[in-house]
This record gives C-alpha cells, sequence and structure tokens, in this order.
C-alpha cells in the first residue's frame, strides 16, 4: 500500500492568493491505431458513405482493440498533456477521468490512468455525464484550483464507445469512435486567466431518450413500445436526441454570452461537442457566429463522446490558433439529459 505523502505546501500556503487565475497549461490526445471508414461500415451493416457523410459529416472512426482499455487512451493523452505543460507525474494534485465507458464498473477508470502514468497516490475521480463529461470536468478542476485546494488538475474525457454499440444496428453504431483527450488546468499568477462562466445541466426525466440496460429491470416503465435492442448495448432515440441538443445548445451559448456581457465577436472560438454536423449547423445559424468560429473534426474522429470537447481543445492549440486573452466557449449534451457551458478567458 503507497502511504499518502505530506502535502507540498502547508495548507496556508495551498490558499490562492487573492487574484488566481486559472489556466489550461497543456492539452493533449489519444486514439487507438485502427481506422475504420464508411466504406468499411458498409460491410458491417447495411450502410453507405453516401447516407453516412451527408446525414453526419462523419467519413471515419477511430476503433479500440480487444485488449485496449478507455484508461490506456486516457494515460497516453494525459502525458502528452503533461509533458506540454512541462509537468512530471508528481506534480499532478488530482485527475478527472469523465468516461462512460469505464474499463470496469469498479474501480474507477481515473484510478488507473494515475497508475499508467506513474502519478501514484494523485488523487482521482470519475464522472459520467456522457458527452458532456469533459465540460463538467473542466469546469470542475478550474473550481479545484480557484479554492486553493489543487495546483495543478488533470482533466481526461476518455471513452470507447465502440464497446457498447450494437454493432448491428445501424442508426448508432455509424455515429461513434474510440479516443481520450486532456487538458491540464493549472494556478496561473494572471487573475485574468479564468473560467468566467459555467452552467451545468441535466433532466433525468428524459433519461431513456439514450441509456444502457443491463436487464428488463432497466427498460423504460410499460407503456413504452416493445424493447427490441439488445442489453449491455447503447439505446438512442436519434431524431429526440438531436432536437434536444439543438436547443440545448443554442441555449447554453447564448445564456453564456449575455451573463458575461460578450458577444459573438469577442469570442475567439466555440469548442463544441462533435454529435452530428447537421446539429452544429442548424444551431449556429441562429447564434450569429461566423463558420470559422466553430471547430468541427467529426468528420475525422466521428461522434467520441466525453474525448470530443478535449479533442478539439487539443487539435486548436496545436494548430497555434489560441492565445492568452482569447476568449473561448466549451459546450456539450448528451446522456443523462445533461448539457454544460464553460467560458474561459484563456
Ligand atoms: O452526443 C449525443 C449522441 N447522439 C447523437 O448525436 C444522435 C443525434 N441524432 C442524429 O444524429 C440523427 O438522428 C441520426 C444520424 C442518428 C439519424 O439521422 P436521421 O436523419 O434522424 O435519420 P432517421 O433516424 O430519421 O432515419 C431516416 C431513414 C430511415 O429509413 P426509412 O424509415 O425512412 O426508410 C432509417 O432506417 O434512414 C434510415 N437509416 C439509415 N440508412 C442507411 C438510419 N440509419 C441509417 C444508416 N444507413 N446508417
Amino acid at each position: 500500500m503507497t502511504e499518502c505523502p505530506p502535502p507540498k505546501k502547508s495548507p496556508s500556503e495551498n490558499l490562492p492568493p487573492a487574484n488566481t487565475g486559472v489556466c489550461i497549461a497543456g492539452t493533449g490526445m489519444g486514439l487507438p491505431a485502427k481506422v475504420l471508414t464508411n466504406d468499411d461500415l458498409s460491410k458491417i451493416v447495411d450502410t453507405s458513405d453516401e447516407w453516412i457523410r451527408p446525414r453526419t459529416g462523419i467519413t471515419q472512426r477511430y476503433l479500440a482493440d480487444r485488449t485496449e482499455h478507455t484508461s490506456d487512451l486516457a494515460a497516453v493523452a494525459v502525458l502528452q498533456a503533461m509533458a506540454n505543460a512541462g509537468l512530471e507525474p508528481s506534480d499532478l494534485d488530482l485527475l478527472l477521468c469523465a468516461t462512460m465507458t469505464p474499463d470496469l464498473v469498479c474501480p474507477a477508470t481515473a484510478c488507473r490512468v494515475v497508475d499508467k502514468i506513474g502519478a501514484v497516490p494523485c488523487g482521482a475521480m470519475d464522472l459520467n455525464l456522457a458527452c458532456t463529461g469533459f465540460v463538467a470536468a473542466l469546469t470542475t478542476a478550474s473550481a479545484f484550483i480557484s479554492s486553493g485546494h489543487c495546483r495543478h488538475v488533470a482533466v481526461v474525457g476518455a471513452d470507447c464507445l465502440s464497446k457498447i454499440v450494437d454493432w448491428e444496428d445501424r442508426t448508432t453504431c455509424i455515429l461513434f469512435g474510440d479516443a481520450a483527450g486532456a487538458a491540464i488546468v493549472s494556478r496561473s499568477e494572471d487573475p485574468t486567466q479564468r473560467c468566467l462562466y459555467q452552467r451545468l445541466c441535466s433532466d433525468g426525466s428524459q433519461w431513456e431518450s439514450l441509456f444502457v440496460p443491463r436487464s428488463e429491470h432497466d427498460l423504460p416503465p410499460n407503456g413504452q413500445k416493445p424493447f427490441e435492442g439488445k442489453y449491455n448495448t447503447l439505446q438512442m432515440n436519434g431524431r429526440e436526441v438531436f432536437k434536444f441538443a439543438v436547443n440545448a445548445l443554442r441555449n447554453s451559448v447564448s445564456n453564456a454570452l449575455k451573463a458575461t456581457n460578450l458577444t459573438a465577436e469577442d469570442i475567439k472560438m466555440v469548442i463544441p461537442h462533435q454529435s452530428n454536423i447537421r446539429m452544429l449547423t442548424t444551431a449556429w445559424k441562429k447564434l450569429g457566429f461566423d463558420d470559422d468560429k466553430i471547430y468541427v473534426n467529426i468528420d475525422r474522429y466521428g461522434n467520441t463522446s466525453a474525448a470530443s470537447v478535449a479533442l478539439c481543445l487539443h487539435e486548436l492549440t496545436e494548430q497555434g490558433r489560441l492565445t492568452p486573452g482569447d476568449y473561448v466557449i466549451f459546450v456539450a449534451q448528451g446522456g443523462g439529459l445533461t448539457w454544460g457551458t464553460s467560458l474561459w478567458r484563456l
């Protein structure tokens, strides 16, 4: 058993100075090696590139193999984020792992990631909010930093949806891909760098729009149509989720702007969950953002659930398109139902 070492600083030193800032110090990503194109999929289910691409924006996705776990992808992403932030594993105070496909029901996947990156006994916690997970974890990390309890928090969104989709159901299996994306959230000397606005929401009354039943006891109440799916696979009402997500996306972003007195012009980038290109374009039309302010990479990865916003953040960072002082909005929505927004000054 590893002894928990004494805190690195005395408790009073851990308290933040009056004006502590919070920054994103590094980002990373982890992908499996295998690529599955739409044409490959058309050999598995009755579908085609001609159907998938215009309806979803997806051309390919990555798939983990049987021996590859969510924590493996997550560990790669966190190690890269730490290297980019110039940190050693021992610098981390906490690791938050957003996932709906944990390696095991117990222990938390975060514990396995901490072990795999050599950061034991760093604190570890999973957050299960489906596609909203990374935005919720980012916001949570920011709160741990500004409260003074942590200096460096690793936030990773990681999912292997390929392990829980029904590979005979063409309405779901075409959408998802496996990946992990990570960010290091750290204390900053610049008090203007921080999360300026956050809102996390849920509506559990709509849980059956997207769920994974384990047995007949987990199904929606009597009176609903007979269950035609399979246990332990993702069940989704695509049209309902689509309508909900467009509204959630639009309202979340517009509320964030109102609350901060910012306009679409002030925002450098909106970093949205990548669920469906039609969903994104429908939502943006009324928000007044130029297309080039909405980051899209769903074509290459599909919907990677908790990883998707983190992948976008990492790619934007690598492309040098984000600089200190920029305002960015992270926004996501998914199973639960859940939705969340986080507006940062980088
Ligand atoms: O992060 C949240 C996770 N969930 C989502 O993002 C899902 C949100 N929903 C969606 O993205 C869309 O609803 C889908 C892409 C899932 C489906 O698109 P749609 O335009 O809503 O299609 P639909 O379900 O209304 O189906 C239209 C037709 C149907 O055939 P009929 O009944 O008109 O003859 C389907 O059987 O398309 C058929 N279809 C397909 N055909 C070829 C459904 N899936 C496929 C497929 N390939 N993969």
